[in-house]
C-alpha cells in the first residue's frame, strides 16, 4: 500500500458542502490507522493526478476530528488546477496518493478557551479543533466566522448542530461580507478584545490573518495565545523518487556549500560534525553522535531509518517542524516561519542544519 512515505488511500465519499466546496472522506486501510492517526488542526498532502507533471502535490486541512473518521474539505479556487480537479474529477472509489498526516495549527490544551477565527475555506481544521476540543475538552468556544455570502459558508448545518448541542459552550458567529461588507480592523479589535485570556486559532485568506493577528498584537495577546495556520502551496514534488529528490537537495547543499565558502551565507555556517542529536517522535526516543551538522537533520534522520515527517522538502510548508530542546540549529531556506516561530525554537528539519555540537528537537510540540 504504500510507496515510499506516501499511502494510496481509497476515496470512500465525496460530500458536496457548497457549490464551491467538497469534502473527501478517505478509507484508511486497517494496517496504518496508526500512520493516519491526527491531531485536530493537522493537514493532509494530496498528490492529484496531472497529465504535465505527473503529480501535483497540494496540502489540505483535515475537517474531521481524530476518531471520527479522515476527510478534508476542498475548495475550489480560480486559478487552482488541483483544487478544480478535485472538485470536478474525484469520485468515490478512486484512489489518491497521500502523505501522512502532519502540521503544527493544533491546540496544546483543550481545556483552555479557544477563540477559533475563520475565513472562508479556512473553516477547515476550525471545524476539526472545535468538535475534538467541544468533545473532549471543557473550555469555552467561540468560531468567528466569515464568508462572502451565505452560499459560501462550509458546514453551517454541521456548525448549527452543534452550538444547539452545546449553549454553555459554544458560540458560532458569521459574518457576511454580502451583508456587513468586509471587517474594518476597527471591528475586528473591538471584537477580539471581548476574548481576554483566550487562545486564538486563525485560518483563512492571508489578508484576513494578517487584519486579525495585528490586532491581536495591538491588543497584546500574547505570541503563546495567537496560532495561525499558513496557506501552503508546494512548489516540489513529496511523491518523487525519494533518491532522487535527495541526490537533488545534495546538488542544492554542494551549491551553498559554496556560497558560504564565499562569505555570503543564507544561513549561518553550520557545525562539520560529528554532531549529536537526540530527536523526540511520536513517543520514542532517538540518539545519534554522528551527524555531519552540514547535511539537513530529515535527510540524516531517513538515512538512519527514522521516519520524521516531510511534505515539500524545500521550507514551504510546516511538515517537518520541529522544535528545539537543546543547542542550536540553522536553516537554508525558510518561507513558512516566522520570527516569533524561530524564537520560540521551531525550525523546519528538511532545512535545519546544527549551530552546536549537540542538539536536541522533540517533534511532538
Ligand atoms: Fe515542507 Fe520541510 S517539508 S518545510
Amino acid at each position: 500500500m504504500a510507496t515510499e512515505d506516501s499511502y494510496l488511500l481509497k476515496v470512500a465519499e465525496i460530500v458536496r458542502e457548497t457549490a464551491d466546496a467538497v469534502s473527501v472522506v478517505f478509507e484508511v486501510p486497517s494496517g496504518e490507522s496508526a500512520t493516519f492517526d491526527f491531531k485536530p488542526g493537522q493537514f493532509l498532502t494530496l498528490g492529484v493526478p496531472s497529465d504535465q507533471t505527473g503529480l501535483v502535490a497540494r496540502a489540505y486541512s483535515i475537517c474531521t476530528p481524530p476518531g471520527d473518521g479522515l476527510a478534508v474539505t476542498v475548495k475550489r479556487t480560480a486559478e487552482g488546477y488541483a483544487s478544480n480537479w478535485i472538485n470536478d474529477n474525484l469520485k468515490a472509489g478512486d484512489t489518491l496518493r497521500v502523505l501522512p498526516p502532519s502540521g503544527i495549527f493544533t491546540p496544546k490544551s483543550l481545556d483552555t478557551d479557544l477563540l477559533l477565527l475563520a475565513g472562508g475555506s479556512g473553516v477547515t481544521p476550525i471545524m476539526s479543533i472545535a468538535r475534538h476540543a467541544l468533545e473532549h475538552g471543557e473550555g469555552r468556544i467561540t468560531v468567528f466566522y466569515a464568508n462572502r455570502d451565505e452560499n459560501s459558508v462550509i458546514f453551517a448545518e454541521k456548525l448549527r448542530e452543534l452550538a444547539a448541542a452545546n449553549p454553555e459552550r459554544l458560540q458560532v458567529i458569521h459574518w457576511l461580507e454580502s451583508v456587513q461588507g468586509l471587517p474594518t480592523a476597527e471591528q475586528l479589535k473591538a471584537f477580539l478584545a471581548q476574548y481576554d485570556g483566550w487562545t486564538s486559532f486563525c485560518c483563512g485568506p492571508a489578508p484576513f490573518m494578517k487584519m486579525v493577528q495585528t490586532a491581536l498584537k495591538e491588543l497584546e495577546v500574547p505570541r503563546e495565545r495567537r496560532h495561525q495556520e499558513k496557506f501552503i502551496s508546494l512548489g516540489g514534488n513529496p511523491f518523487g523518487d525519494v533518491e532522487e529528490v535527495l541526490a537533488a537537495q545534495a546538488t542544492i547543499a554542494e551549491a551553498d556549500d559554496a556560497e558560504n565558502a564565499e562569505g555570503a551565507p543564507e544561513d549561518e555556517p553550520a557545525v562539520a560534525g560529528p554532531v549529536a542529536v537526540e530527536v523526540e517522535l511520536d513517543g520514542e526516543q532517538f540518539s545519534f553522535v554522528d551527524w555531519d551538522g552540514r547535511q539537513h537533520l530529515l535527510d540524516f534522520l531517513e538515512s538512519k531509518g527514522v521516519n520524521a515527517p516531510f511534505s515539500c522538502r524545500e521550507g514551504e510548508c510546516s511538515a517537518c517542524a520541529c522544535m528545539i530542546l537543546e543547542g542550536d540549529l540553522s536553516m537554508t531556506r525558510n518561507d513558512v516561519l516566522e520570527k516569533e516561530d524561530l524564537e520560540d525554537g521551531i525550525r523546519l528539519s528538511c532545512q535545519a542544519r546544527a549551530l552546536t555540537e549537540k542538539v536536541r528537537v522533540t517533534y511532538n510540540g
